[in-house]
């Protein structure tokens, strides 16, 4: 069966994208749907490749029963636009990014990710580096929306 390939995107992969890939990946498994889906997260900026998240989006995931703790920073690479089939940027810096170095042909791959949650009336996962612990959580509010978002998106495109 084929997988859909999912890739969040910020600018570390350390605080926004590792946390969303948690936040999906723990969505697709309570659902009993993780054979659906290939789910990984990348940083458009290098410096932190190889890092484990930053403690305070370890804690913030833990109090919601999810464990970022084995995840590893890495870079966007080049294949991983052919490879994925949604490419999710947390914020327009990283769209930017994203949309400077695909190729045209796979351009529709590449989203806000919050474009899943209009209701929000936000479009950005706002960077919570510099911030203080309660950044994490509201990190983690807007991703768990527009992760069921993104879910029923998927759903309803189907094919077959
Ligand atoms: P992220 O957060 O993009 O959500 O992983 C950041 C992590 C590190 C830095 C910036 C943002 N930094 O400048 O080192």
């Amino acid at each position: 069966m084929s997988q859909y390939k999912v890739l969040f995107v910020c600018l570390g992969n350390i605080c926004r994208s590792p946390s969303a890939e948690g936040v999906f990946r723990k969505f697709v498994v309570d659902a009993d749907r993780e054979h659906e889906f290939f789910i990984d997260s990348a940083g458009t900026g290098s410096w932190h490749a190889g890092s484990p998240p930053d403690v305070r989006a370890r804690k913030a995931a833990s109090n919601r029963d999810i464990d970022i703790s084995s995840l590893r920073a890495r870079q966007v690479r080049g294949d991983d636009f052919g490879a994925f089939d949604y490419i999710l940027a947390m914020d327009e810096e990283n769209l930017n990014s994203l949309l400077g170095a695909v190729p045209q042909t796979m351009r529709g791959k590449i989203h806000l990710f919050l474009d899943f949650a209009p209701d929000l009336g936000v479009s950005e996962v706002p960077d919570p580096y510099y911030g203080g612990e309660n950044g994490f959580d509201h990190v983690l509010d807007l991703i768990e929306e527009a992760s069921r978002g993104l879910l029923a998106h998927i759903d309803q495109n189907r094919v077959g």
